[in-house]
């Protein structure tokens, strides 16, 4: 990686099967009662948003966090189930902690996220120096969970809600630049893709309030933040209707209802927040991305052109069998909207490879739809069968592993292609920049991203990281951009 950058920490999750995110190093110190928890996220973006909530509940009951394990009273490790290797990796993970525990018996070892919900009390009976486990769901009810492990018990809530979104937590943002910053607007997911487990995760999606959502953005702000992601399963799918759950809404002319706070109008009040302050979202819907979500983009000179459209296949059979609610051309129709409405949009995507049946034809459809749409970026898997999801009961997982491996491949160098084409694009050009720090590689240099959420690095000079500069890109990497901050 060129530079850190905290959006490549989604990359990095997609791509690498979880990323551990160390926790802040900032606040380190014992709380008021002296404890400490080590905590590690592993995954999206949404569970990175979920440890900051969970850090907040956890500072009300005395706790403060270490980067280091060794130290602490209590680790929790906040967990991913996407993929197979996710979960290998976090098992793996547990094995270290075990060494630490048998050190210090006292040590309590809490397991969060999409992992704790699908396994539940299983996980107890598998891996033995688990004492808690605990949903994406259940996090108020840590506090009570830790006295019950330090009365000696195991302790498991894996309840799901229809309506915990945690509006009213303050998160304790752990890892921070200062600068960026996630907000979580919708939870759960109501897709029921068949490759995937989040709705059974995460289970049903819910809305925030968007009153809490303007005001943790005005807060991030007033302390110096300058870029807020608004995170969600599908962000498009938001929708406020005073606290009522979607499903329960008969959602015809539902625009029309005074009270109804859509995706686009959300981007809108939090674009109001201030011109200063840049919007960007993740992950947007094939299915669900309206027009005036576009036109809001359009609009509003501080809400990044970049949209993260996941894909997933170029076929329509194959589209059909993962339950994308979307064909190839009506994909390529949004592709088309997108470029039309926001002429110098940053598109990236999602592919997997080797879903159950995939034909030679069909993953050179997927192919053909990276050729005709040249994403800027693209998270590239193999199909990774999960317990329980639709795929699993209705097809077989039947691309053999080397056939999933040689087309993954495949893709990967066709992207690859694309994105050394897309970042040239940009020499020539003068960048908005935000700066976000110094450059990992020199001191002298600083970093941060266009609109189109690519790197650029420049001479340090007199600027600071949170300021916006424009930068004339003069060379490039494969996916960054180098220049000179021009008035
Ligand atoms: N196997 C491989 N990739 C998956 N994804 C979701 N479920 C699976 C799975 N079972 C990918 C999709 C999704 C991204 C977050 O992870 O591409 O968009
Ligand atoms: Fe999974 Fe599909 Fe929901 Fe994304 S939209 S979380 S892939 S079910």
């Amino acid at each position: 990686m060129e530079d850190y950058n905290p959006n490549k920490i989604i990359d990095e999750a997609r791509q690498g099967e979880a990323l551990v995110l160390s926790p802040s190093s900032k606040g380190e110190g014992r709380g008021e009662e002296g404890k400490k928890m080590f905590l590690e996220s592993y995954g999206c973006a949404m569970n990175f948003s979920d440890s900051e909530i969970v850090a907040s509940i956890l500072a009300g009951k005395g706790y403060s966090t270490t980067s280091d394990f060794h130290e602490a009273d209590l680790i929790l490790v906040n967990t991913c189930a996407i993929r197979e290797g996710a979960e290998q990796r976090i098992r793996g993970r547990l094995k270290e902690y075990n060494i630490a525990k048998r050190k210090n018996p006292k040590l309590m070892i809490g397991v969060l996220g999409c992992m704790a919900e699908r396994l539940k009390e299983k996980f107890l009976e598998q891996e033995k120096i688990v004492d808690m486990v605990v949903g994406p769901d259940a996090y108020r009810d840590l506090p009570n969970l830790i006295e019950r492990v330090e009365g000696g018990q195991k302790a498991v809530n894996v309840l799901l809600s229809l309506e915990e979104t945690y509006a009213d937590i303050s998160p304790v943002r752990l890892d921070s630049n200062g600068v960026t910053a996630f907000i979580s607007i919708t939870r759960g997911c109501d897709n029921m893709c068949s490759f995937c487990v989040v709705p059974f995760t995460r289970g049903r999606e819910r809305s925030r309030d968007p009153e809490s959502i303007v005001n943790e953005a005005k807060n991030l702000f007033e302390q110096g933040y300058r870029e807020v992601t608004l995170l969600g399963q599908n962000v498009d799918s938001y929708l406020w209707a005073n606290g009522k759950a979607k499903k329960e809404l008969n959602l015809q002319g539902f625009q029309n209802l005074e009270g109804f706070t859509t995706f686009a109008q959300l981007l809108e009040m939090a674009a109001n927040v201030s011109p200063d302050l840049r919007i960007r979202f993740s992950t947007s819907n094939p299915q669900d991305m309206t027009d005036d979500v576009l036109y809001a983009i359009a609009k509003h000179e501080n809400i990044c052109n970049y949209v993260h459209l996941p894909v997933q296949s170029g076929s329509s059979a194959m589209l059909e069998r993962m339950n994308r609610g979307y064909s190839r051309e009506k994909y390529l129709e949004r592709i088309s909207a997108i470029r039309r409405i926001i002429p110098d949009c940053g598109i990236s995507t999602d592919i997997i490879t080797g879903f159950c049946g995939e034909t030679e034809e069909e993953h050179r459809d997927t192919l053909s739809l990276m050729e005709e749409v040249g994403f800027e970026f693209a998270y590239m898997f193999m199909y990774s069968e999960r317990p329980g999801t639709l795929a699993q009961k209705k097809y077989k997982d039947d691309v053999a592993e080397e056939v999933k491996k040689t087309r993954l491949q495949e893709v990967m160098a066709l992207q690859q292609k694309h994105s050394a084409e897309r970042t040239k694009q940009g020499l020539g050009k003068i960048h908005r920049v935000l700066i976000e720090g110094v450059s990992k590689k020199s001191s002298e240099r600083l970093y941060g991203r266009n609109s189109q959420n690519t790197t650029v690095v420049f001479p340090k000079g007199n600027h600071k990281k949170g300021e916006y500069v424009n930068v004339l890109a003069t060379e490039c990497t494969l996916a960054t951009l180098i220049g000179e901050v021009v008035k």
